[in-house]
């Protein structure tokens, strides 16, 4: 009997955070799962061609923490014996799933026939599939990132750290379904071309992005298109979530329910609102404490400074987005949003945001205007 997964186990609707390449690191991914709770999560996307290249940073993509599962790796890529590899990799890390990206639009990435660029090429798209698929059981089969000649040894001895440090249960061998995630079409939708193809290399689950590659992420997502392909999946008994514009728990539900889908990913909506999972969503959420968010900036900064940027303070620059969206909507916080997207690390964004809850708290108090908050390098970057 097939083992079962966590496609299998999980809920419908399954509502999960989408991967987003730049912002689904490791701290938006903790900060969501901890005020949110999306069922599922995946990791921004990676090329498979970095364990060849024998990529130092390659581990920072991949960190996780235990809050985040279940969690699914996404990989991107052409060749399907890196995707083999990667997949050893994978589950020694402990992961509860191996994504496929065959949806990337990025000209860099689609032209060389990766990402989206698969969905002209399913013949390769399903030998991907399977290569990944391969791995995985020669992990199950004892292979480990050290038989493999091309790892690297700093790679190797990082991958083991951290697999040392995996509760037991997630080093033994186990089923680590391998999922796709894609998108209606490359210049027009080809649902009823494509789906089919993809589905006869057995996919876990696939996860479909209602635009074209054409289409970038313009104009609004297809869900029409959507619904055939989960009816083309449930015939071959394949979970399949929807994706592209939804806007909150309430709105995925409904999509989920409209188009009879196992599930909807959620990803924009969710830039700046660790609430976005949650019923009623940060208008909930704030209700009682309109500046929560800026505590959970902190908090995001602190956890990105201890984790990602720890030993590269430059990596912090990375938060800046995240800390822009966060005071996006706070009312009199243009020159506090000015000064985040600047800082550089997590002490400066907390000498800003008490610097501006100190201001608002005599301003709600007195009825005086607040002075705009102002940026303190000199005490900031130590
Ligand atoms: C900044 C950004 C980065 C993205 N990176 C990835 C990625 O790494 N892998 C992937 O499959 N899709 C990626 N996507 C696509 C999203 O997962 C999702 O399909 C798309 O944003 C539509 O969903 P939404 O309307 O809920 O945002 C990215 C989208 C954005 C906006």
């Amino acid at each position: 009997m097939m083992e079962s997964t966590f496609w299998d186990l999980l809920p419908r609707p399954i509502i999960g955070l989408a991967p987003m390449d730049g912002v689904g690191d490791h701290a938006f991914r903790h900060i969501q799962k901890k005020y949110g709770v999306p069922m599922l999560i995946y990791t921004e996307f990676t090329a498979a061609d970095r364990l060849e290249i024998g990529d130092h940073a390659l581990l920072k993509d991949f960190f996780y923490d235990e809050s985040q599962r279940p969690i699914v790796a996404q990989v991107f890529g052409h060749i399907p014996d890196f995707f083999r590899r990667m997949a050893v990799m994978l589950c020694q890390l402990g992961f509860d799933g191996i994504d496929i990206n065959m949806g990337c639009p990025a000209p860099n990435i689609a032209q060389r026939g990766a990402g989206a660029g698969l969905i002209r090429t399913p013949v390769l798209a399903q030998e991907i599939v399977r290569a990944a698929r391969a791995g995985v059981r020669e992990w199950q089969e004892g292979a480990r990132l050290r038989d493999d000649r091309g790892a690297p040894p700093h790679l190797v001895a990082q991958v083991e750290e951290f697999e040392a440090k995996l509760p037991a249960a997630y080093r033994q061998p186990r089923a680590i379904p391998v999922s796709v995630k894609t998108r209606i079409g490359f210049d027009e939708p080809v649902v009823d071309a494509w789906i089919p193809r993809l589905l006869e290399s057995e996919p876990a689950a696939i996860a479909l992005h209602g635009r074209t590659l054409r289409q970038g992420y313009s104009g609004t997502a297809d869900w029409d298109a959507i619904a055939r392909a989960a009816e083309l999946a449930r015939q071959a008994g394949v979970p399949l979530l929807g994706n592209g514009d939804a806007r909150s728990l309430e709105d995925a539900q409904q999509r989920a329910a409209d188009y009879r889908l196992d599930g909807v990913l959620i990803g924009r909506a969710s830039y700046g609102n660790p609430f976005v999972f949650q019923p009623g969503g940060a208008e909930v959420a704030l209700a009682g404490d309109p500046y929560r968010l800026l505590h959970i900036a902190v908090e995001h900064a602190q956890l990105h400074a201890a984790t990602l940027s720890r030993d590269r303070p430059q990596r912090f620059l990375g938060m800046r987005k995240h800390l822009g969206w966060y005071a996006r909507n706070l009312p009199g916080a243009s020159g506090l949003r000015r000064d985040l997207v600047l800082t550089s690390s997590a002490e400066e964004v907390e000498a800003l945001v008490t610097a501006y809850l100190a201001y608002r708290a005599g301003w709600e108090g007195t009825g005086a205007r607040p002075r705009p908050a102002m940026r303190q390098p000199a005490q900031s970057h130590g």
